[in-house]
């Protein structure tokens, strides 16, 4: 029974544990069989079910056993399950090719609700094998705006990165920005010719650092002898010449204020190490590689050959340069040995699949999950640690199903999207009064919490790897299952507890939780869910699957609040501190996605 302890949130872990116990004992020679408990289907006989039944007979059945059949496996499974104050063992059934239905006893299951209220939702975190992570999210790159693109990498790493905390990990969130390539050549040539005294030159003067971005590379690209003063800057700031290394610095921290701006909107936070931070551990890495016998030359370049691929993959350009997969492997080397991290989530736009799915698709296919093995810093499997994830996801489209842009073809700016949610927010709030009710800074707090909520939402509820349609009128409608939806189904809660003029946190020490009607005791179940939930949402790295079930709580407390009275019932403590638990619940998916909650409609 200790390991059961180790879980005291995760439903389906302690299940697991105790059919893991009877799985001992019915079968004491097949100890490589795993345990398989999933929770059951609507409708179904049971709460959760373990389905091993049918696999072990499979196994046994050449075997000389005392069993006939997968049932009586089932039979058996059941019978020797530890006795358990969580499972009702008179009511659990053994059903079709020998499925161990389970019932859990209603009074554990309103027990552990009431020692959620008490201890706090942090006692239902999951517990993950690794102690620190890296993940590397947003990674614009500078002198070009964050436009729609970014909006994935951003939101989705965001919420893993929320995840992986929540769960106790260390996260390392970086933002890999671009800061170190060729363009900077462009950029800085051109910083001198518009400012011929670099040291005065202010962010204002530079304005929109993106129509720089575009006049200096349309001059790189139509003249010749702009292009070749160019290339030469890029070699003097490689070489760290100061004048150089001012006047990149300069085009960075202008950047750098964009996107802090459009972060602290988002209320996402980065730490930027950049591409020019790797820059000067390449050599040695590179080093260290050759050392180990896995660079070779090839037409005047470095590079590494790995096993499925017919191109090598190049870490020294034949003029001696570094690129992006120098500093890539780089990085990698340094959060795997420097920073110890165990586990590296990469989240990159649709654009990069071929750099990193060469890199990152499996055990032995990618490049540099194979150079990093053969260099001895991963291990040879990828399902242990430390490892690397490659969180891929489709595109963000317009209702027509084209790429998100407007209509003069330019990418749709990011701030603009944000001005517009937030506006459109604010408009469908004071439609309801809301402007005369509130102060205008509840007004403002409110509109940015609906209006970038429904964006973030919207985003993340669906499978990260499907493409999406960016729709304002359906992320901001309050019906469906969008933030807006959700947020006032908080506050309803909110709204309910606090009309019941009740002391909440005397209640919780005084009151006691029953589950004795159908709706109570389904929506009791489902919040005892969530530690399970979160748990395969941030190991599959899936936040749609948090998303789902934070729409079902709601569906499911709508459900429970339509049936049965609260406010004046004779169960009124006890449905209220139902009420106070789907509300914590639900705050805790709101800060694990990113959403800030709303407390009154
Ligand atoms: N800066 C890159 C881009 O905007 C993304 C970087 C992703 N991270 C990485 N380690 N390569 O395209």
């Amino acid at each position: 029974m200790a390991a059961v302890q180790e879980h005291p949130g995760n439903l389906k872990r302690q299940l697991e544990n105790l059919f893991d116990a009877s799985l001992r004992s019915t079968v004491p020679h097949e100890t490589s069989v795993e345990t398989e408990v999933t929770a059951c289907l609507p409708g179904r006989p049971g709460d959760y079910q373990c389905n091993n039944a049918m696999g072990l007979w499979s196994i046994i059945k050449g075997k000389k056993t005392q069993f006939k059949g997968p049932p009586a496996v089932g039979q058996a499974l059941l019978k020797n399950l530890p006795a358990s104050e969580m499972v009702e063992s008179e009511l659990c059934s053994v059903a079709g090719p020998g499925f161990v239905n389970v019932i859990l006893s209603s009074k554990w299951m309103a027990k552990s609700i009431e020692t959620m209220l008490i201890d706090g939702i942090d006692t239902w975190a999951p517990t993950l094998p690794v102690k620190r992570a890296v993940v590397d999210f947003s990674s614009p790159n500078i002198a070009k705006e964050m436009h729609v693109g970014h909006l994935r990498p951003t939101i989705i790493g965001d919420t893993l990165a929320r995840m992986l905390e929540y769960s106790k990990v260390e996260v390392l969130r970086r933002n890999h920005v671009g800061d170190w390539g060729t363009q900077f050549g462009m950029l800085i040539e051109y910083l001198f010719e518009k400012f011929p005294d670099t040291e005065s030159v202010t962010e204002t003067a530079i304005g929109d650092l993106q129509t720089f971005y575009q006049k200096s590379k349309s001059k790189f690209d139509y003249d010749p002898e702009f292009k070749e003063k160019a290339q030469k800057s890029v070699v003097r700031l490689q070489g760290g010449d100061p004048t150089y290394l001012k006047a990149w610095t300069k085009i960075c921290d202008i950047s750098r204020a964009e996107f802090s701006k459009i972060y602290q909107r988002l209320g996402v936070v980065l730490e930027e190490k950049g591409e020019s931070f790797y820059n000067p551990y390449i050599p040695k890495v590179i080093e260290e590689l050759n050392s180990k016998g896995l660079i070779e030359e090839s037409e005047g370049a470095r590079v590494i050959f790995l096993e499925g691929f017919s191109i090598p993959l190049i870490v020294v350009k034949s003029d001696g340069g570094f690129n992006y997969a120098s500093t890539d492997l780089t990085a990698l080397w340094y959060r795997l040995n420097e920073e110890k991290a165990e586990w590296i989530v990469y989240l990159t736009d649709a654009g990069q699949h071929q750099h990193f799915s060469m890199f990152f698709k499996g055990l032995g296919n990618g490049y540099m999950n194979q150079a990093a093995r053969k260099a001895g810093w991963l291990p040879e499997s990828d399902k242990t640690y430390p490892r690397v994830d490659h969180v891929g996801f489709g595109l963000v489209k317009r209702n027509d199903g084209k790429p998100f842009k407007t209509r003069s073809s330019k990418v749709v700016r990011l701030v603009d999207l944000l001005d517009e949610a937030k506006t459109r927010g604010k408009a469908a709030l004071v439609e309801r009064g809301k402007d005369k009710e509130w102060t205008p800074e509840e007004l403002d707090q409110t509109a940015e919490a609906i209006g970038y909520g429904a964006i973030k939402y919207a985003d993340l509820k669906n499978n990260r790897s499907t493409s999406y349609t960016f729709n304002f009128d359906q992320m901001l409608s309050d019906k469906g299952n969008t933030a807006v939806y959700l947020l006032y189904a908080h506050a309803r809660i909110c709204s309910i507890i606090k009309k019941s003029g009740k002391d909440i946190d005397e209640l919780k020490k005084t009151g006691k939780l029953a589950l004795n009607h159908p709706e109570e005791r389904a929506l009791g179940l489902h919040l005892l869910r969530f530690a399970e939930t979160v748990e395969a949402a941030c190991t599959n790295l899936l936040p749609h699957v948090l998303c789902e079930y934070l729409y079902e709580l709601s569906e499911r407390y709508t459900t429970f609040y339509s049936v049965h009275q609260v406010i004046g019932s004779a169960e009124e403590a006890s449905r209220l501190l139902l009420c106070e638990a789907t509300a914590i619940v639900m705050r805790k998916c709101f800060h694990l996605l990113g959403i800030t909650p709303v407390y009154k409609i």
